[in-house]
């Protein structure tokens, strides 16, 4: 898996005219495909569901990164392996069994992911990083786009990359909402591998030449 990444996130995309924004973020130099499924229940907001991540699968030509935003999301683990996705993202609030969700998240041959909402503390994780292919720490509170980024999140950074590092584990650090070009450089020093990027990409005049413009703040 390559480091950092800029991924987009389609929640920001124009739904009416989708497969056009997707085969704009094939043609851009992004790296992943960051898709947002959310329930209503775990989050105050719903976004789509199966037959449109179906729909995206069909013509991504880049991973795609699955942010399960739902409650007790083991019942759709197969569901979302068979749709295609690559890295499936589960919230640490929504697992009573965390380690069992991870496992049987990578039984589907998917990479395994967790999120943690901006007041869950990094060294809960401890226990689980060495099964946990990528920690999406959440900038903002789930459940919309264009929210104003968290300034906390750089000390949660740098925490979580202390225990990767003292733990010797491979986690990949994805930082998700409010992302722009004035915190990626910052988030990358502390860091973050991956950032997700909206609002910031698809409400910008040229969302190719933003996404370039990322790729080259953040380096290789
Ligand atoms: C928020 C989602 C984010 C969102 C980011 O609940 O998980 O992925 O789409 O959007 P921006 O970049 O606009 O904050
Ligand atoms: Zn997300």
């Amino acid at each position: 898996m390559a480091s950092k990444c800029i991924a987009p996130s389609v929640l920001a995309a124009d739904f009416a005219n989708l497969q056009r924004d997707i085969e704009m973020i094939n043609n851009s130099e992004a790296d992943w495909f960051h898709i947002d499924i959310m329930d209503g229940v775990f989050v105050p907001n719903i976004s789509f569901g199966m037959p449109v991540l179906r729909d995206i699968a069909k013509h991504a030509t880049k991973t795609i990164d699955v942010h399960l935003m739902i409650v007790d999301p083991d019942r759709y683990i197969k569901t979302f392996a068979d749709l295609g996705s690559n890295i499936l993202t589960v919230h640490y609030e929504a697992c009573t069994h965390l380690h069992r969700t991870l496992q049987a998240i990578k039984a589907e041959g998917m990479k395994a992911g967790v999120a943690i909402n901006p007041h869950t503390n990094v060294d809960l994780l401890e226990d689980v990083i060495r099964d946990i292919d990528l920690v999406c720490i959440m900038s903002v509170n789930p459940g919309f786009g264009g929210q104003s980024f968290i300034e906390n999140t750089y000390k949660k950074v740098k925490q979580l990359k202390e225990i990767i590092t003292r733990n010797n584990a491979n986690t990949l650090i994805e930082i998700d909402g409010g992302v722009t070009n004035k915190n990626a450089k910052k988030l990358i020093d502390a860091g973050a591998d991956v950032l997700v990027a909206g609002s910031f990409v698809f409400k910008s005049e040229n969302p190719i030449h933003t996404i370039k413009n990322l790729k080259e703040i953040v380096g290789t």
